[in-house]
């Protein structure tokens, strides 16, 4: 049970995920929360809800502060159902007629999810809602991470209540930035990556639409994980950092699959040659490492080097799978690479390296390709490999 009193008259009414191991193909081996926000003033308004299956969850966390009758209004920041799951329990215990506050996206999404007969009351940016002595502002944040998603500023309190935007997927004791300090930072890093990265440009128009509109933050509290009470501008930086992709650092993600080791050899050779040029080199094989921790080093490396053996005259499936994920994401700013060994036809790196261009990766030559085992002048030239692309990254 958690209904954490967070400010004044304003609870964290949330349910904490600690099973969870697979979100929607992210792994999420700390598990998650779906936060959900209760402002009680002269008019109560409770801001998003929680997956379904925690509804009772959330309901017991309601009652333990209000009846959940008295609820007036109830706000969806966001339709995807992680956090809109639990909203026909909630209508029918707030009340069927009680307004629903949501973008004008979210009507009509939240209307293709559940009930078509809810009273929404849609708002857009700037619009208002009071609560007596505190009040309501909102934000559309169209495609982050949907396009209804949009979030909600309680003015006084200064409190941002941002849906998925600056969350983590991370259950624990903890609540606050402050209890956990930069040990979340590798959360937040992980969610940006596999979330937020392909929004970048989004982020950055938000972020200066939030400084013009002069917003201050004494709390950010998003949908999933800790929230930012102690320094929510870190959140807002890293963030800013991270969408910017420009300021890579001197790395290189080598991501490769292996059938009889001899794609792993190039992979290995190809390392000793970057590490010769002074890249931190990450390899990372398909089989053992999940695609959203891969992701994650690729968010802040220069230059990510694709190997795949020829399997059946194509890719080998899990490069496959990975170049499908990376691709969807829009990685920027960033140098490609690609090799893998052979058998016969070799079709591999060609595939990759097609890949990577589509991605405006900026290619280093045109692949290498070996065929069946590395020898010695074939490692030779995997290593000089590593070296060219080591100089690319160095520019
Ligand atoms: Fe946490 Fe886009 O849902």
């Amino acid at each position: 049970m958690r209904q954490l009193e967070i400010a004044k008259g304003v609870y964290d009414v949330g349910v904490t995920d600690w099973n969870i191991r697979d979100f929607h193909g992210y792994s999420t081996y700390s598990g998650t929360t779906y936060n959900a926000f209760l402002v009680t003033d002269e008019k109560i308004a409770l801001i998003d809800t929680v997956k379904k299956e925690f509804a009772d969850q959330l309901i017991e966390n309601i009652s333990r502060i209000v009846d959940p009758k008295k609820i007036d209004y109830v706000i969806s920041n966001h339709t995807e159902m992680d956090h809109s799951g639990s909203l026909p329990r909630i209508m029918h215990r707030v009340g069927e007629d009680k307004p629903l506050f949501c973008s004008k996206m979210g009507e009509k999404n939240l209307a293709r999810h559940f009930s078509q007969k809810w009273n929404y009351r849609p708002v857009g940016t700037g619009d208002e809602l009071n609560l007596g002595k505190r009040t309501l502002t909102f934000l559309e944040t169209r495609m982050l991470h949907w396009p209804d998603s949009m979030f909600t500023y309680l003015k006084e309190d200064k409190i941002l209540f941002s849906s998925d935007a600056f969350g983590q997927h991370y259950a624990g004791p903890e609540r606050f930035d402050d209890m956990m300090g930069d040990a979340i930072m590798p959360h937040a890093k992980k969610y940006f990556a596999n979330i937020m990265m392909l929004y970048s440009p989004l982020i950055l128009k938000l972020v200066e639409t939030v400084t013009s509109l002069g917003l201050q933050f004494n709390m950010i509290c998003p949908d999933h994980g800790i929230l930012w009470r102690k320094d929510p501008g870190k959140i807002i930086n890293a963030y800013v950092k991270w969408s910017r992709q420009e300021d890579n650092e001197k790395k290189a993600v080598i991501v490769y699959d292996t059938m009889w080791h001899s794609t792993e050899i190039m992979a290995e050779a190809i390392m000793s040659g970057l590490t010769e040029e002074g890249i931190y080199v990450r390899p990372m094989k398909l089989r053992e490492c999940h695609r959203s921790d891969i992701i994650t080093e690729v968010l802040d490396a220069k230059a990510v080097i694709v190997g795949s053996p020829t399997l059946n005259n194509g890719l080998y499936p899990t490069v496959s799978d990975f170049l499908t994920y990376m691709k969807g994401l829009k990685p920027q700013n960033k140098i490609g690479a690609a090799f893998g060994s052979y058998g016969w036809s070799g079709e591999s790196v060609k595939l990759v390296q097609e890949e990577l261009t589509a991605m405006k990766f900026q290619t280093v030559d045109s692949g290498l390709k070996i065929q069946y085992m590395p020898d010695k002048a074939g490692i030779e030239k995997c290593e000089a490999f590593g070296r060219k692309i080591g100089q690319a990254v160095k520019g």
